[in-house]
């Protein structure tokens, strides 16, 4: 994604020095990486991913970093695009949510949970975008297992999507309330 020079100037004014600006460099193949590595490049990028996210006054985009966080580390899951991957829940879903469990629940309407995203690209890493899925009240989408689906661009403008797209795949996991949860190795578990 190319930012606009100003739009990129203007972020980078309000970083602290170097966070912003600096690389985050990637040795060999993503898929590969140790649990230790892909920690340090979070380190490394977060602030930068968070920065992006809030930059456009979303609410979501500007809170999830005080939501509780559901894994130990962001992790490289296929879907979403070969994507290291990291869900916030917020207050309303976090209970439910960090049970992972595989059926008889339905989440609270109110429930967010928004999934910050990073990718390598020539051996740096580079922001993705924030996914998000909201719960509605009973009858607010019922195609699509009443969430609402949303995501923002790695500058915190609103991202257009398809519901249909989105919900097509969660709706696999239909048992769960469609929630497919980061993989096993790195869950944390609310016990
Ligand atoms: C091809 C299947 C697929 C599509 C399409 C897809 N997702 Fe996901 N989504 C997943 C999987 C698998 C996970 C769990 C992966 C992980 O977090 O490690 C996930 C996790 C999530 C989560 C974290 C909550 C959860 O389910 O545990 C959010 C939020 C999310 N997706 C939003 C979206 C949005 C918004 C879109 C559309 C722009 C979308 N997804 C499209 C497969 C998909």
């Amino acid at each position: 994604m190319n930012v606009p020079t100003k739009i990129a100037a203007g972020i980078l004014a309000l970083a602290p020095v170097g966070a912003l600006a600096q690389e985050c460099l990637v040795d060999g193949d993503p898929s590969e990486l140790e649990a230790e590595a892909v920690s340090r490049i979070y380190e490394c990028i977060e602030a930068k991913m968070a920065e992006g996210y809030a930059g456009n006054g979303d609410p979501v985009g500007a809170e999830f970093r005080s939501w509780h966080v559901t894994s130990t580390r962001p992790a490289l899951a296929g879907p979403h695009g070969e994507r290291f991957l990291q869900t916030f829940a917020n207050g309303i879903a976090a209970e439910q949510y960090l049970k992972f469990a595989d059926d008889g629940f339905t989440m609270p309407a109110g429930s967010v949970l928004a999934k910050e995203s990073f990718k390598v690209k020539k051996g740096n890493a580079v922001p993705g975008p924030l996914f998000i899925m909201t719960k509605l009240a009973v009858g607010g989408a019922p195609e699509a297992g009443d969430w609402l689906y949303a995501a923002l661009l790695p500058n915190g403008k609103e991202m257009k999507i398809k519901q249909s797209f989105c919900a097509g795949c969660h709706m696999n996991w239909e048992d769960q309330d469609s929630l497919a949860y980061p993989l096993e190795e790195v869950r944390l578990s609310s016990q």
